[in-house]
């Protein structure tokens, strides 16, 4: 174990499967005491078993994002079991791709809700611990331990991508939202920033024709990209391939972790130089 988290407690939400899993395992690798968070509870426990395996601390709370009431509930219970809030990483999400001309309303909204109201509650929710937590420390002289927020954005929040205008319009709704956070509590030495990935192996990006689904409403959405974009994408990547899940856990400890103490309100293209 490594300590770059030692003493922290990290709520990482989406952290059932791909990216927020690895980024969990990472942060409790290095020290942090991590909240495991994900829709579906079987894959929240497993990550959570998996890190006490390793000697890591990790407790679960299962819950969906979109819900109005889970993020209380998320920060009660992180409240309850450490006492603490210095890591907030807004990770849940997915895609439900369609053309504009044909996209309901339904399928717009989903993606406002996933990646911007729940973020939106989630900070609100958290405020008390980290904002006023901070504001507290200072106004007693006290030095506030490290705290952030990461936002997970994406390439096609930046530069528009086909078929996603409502996952695009959300996720770019995100820096904007990293911008503001950024400003509005930098005065207590909380950063806010984002990382936006282009492709990370997941089933988000794996070949539709795979035929992953996530339920939404009753409705199973289906998941990834049509194969024949899948085995061209490689080509439009400077490094010549996909990134892992580790790699993008790794961008995030990277603006968790004391290395980006003077990063603020920055979105961090992680890419293998996709878009430059
Ligand atoms: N994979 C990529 O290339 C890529 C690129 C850009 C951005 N992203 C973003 O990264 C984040 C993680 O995606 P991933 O690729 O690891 O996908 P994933 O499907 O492997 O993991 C996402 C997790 O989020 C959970 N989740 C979804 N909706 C939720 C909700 N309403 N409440 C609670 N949990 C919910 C899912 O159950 C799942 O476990 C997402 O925000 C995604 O948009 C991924």
């Amino acid at each position: 174990m490594s300590s770059l988290l030692q003493n922290q407690v990290a709520i990482i939400t989406g952290a059932g499967r791909g990216i927020g899993a690895a980024t969990a395992h990472l942060f409790a690798a290095q020290g942090a005491s991590v909240v495991v968070s994900d829709r579906d509870a079987e894959p929240t426990e497993e990550v959570v078993q998996e890190i006490r395996s390793a000697g890591g601390i990790a407790m679960g709370v299962p819950g969906d994002v979109t819900d109005p009431a889970f993020p209380d509930t998320l920060i009660k219970a992180t409240m309850a079991e450490y006492g603490a809030l210095h890591i907030l990483v807004n990770n849940a999400g997915y895609t439900w791709d369609g053309m504009l001309h044909k996209m309901s309303d339904k399928q717009w909204e989903a993606m406002l809700a996933v990646h911007n109201t729940a973020p939106f509650r989630l900070v609100r929710a958290a405020s008390p611990h980290m904002r006023d937590a901070a504001k507290k420390e200072l106004a007693t002289g006290q030095v506030p331990p490290p705290r952030c927020i990461i936002n997970v954005s994406s390439t096609s929040g930046l530069h528009g991508n086909v078929g996603q205008l409502n996952y695009a319009t959300a996720k770019m709704g995100m820096v904007g939202f990293t911008k503001t956070v950024a400003k509005e509590w930098g005065a207590f030495g909380i950063r806010c920033n984002a990382v936006a990935f282009g492709y990370i192996e997941t089933r988000l990006t794996q070949a539709k024709e795979s035929g992953e689904t996530i339920a939404v409403d009753g409705e199973e959405i289906p998941l990834g990209v049509p194969s024949h974009l899948h085995d061209m994408v490689k080509m439009m990547i400077p490094l010549g391939r996909t990134g892992t899940v580790e790699e993008a856990a790794g961008s995030i400890l990277l603006l968790a972790s004391p290395f980006a103490g003077y990063i603020n309100g920055h979105t961090l293209e992680v890419t293998g130089g996709m878009g430059i």
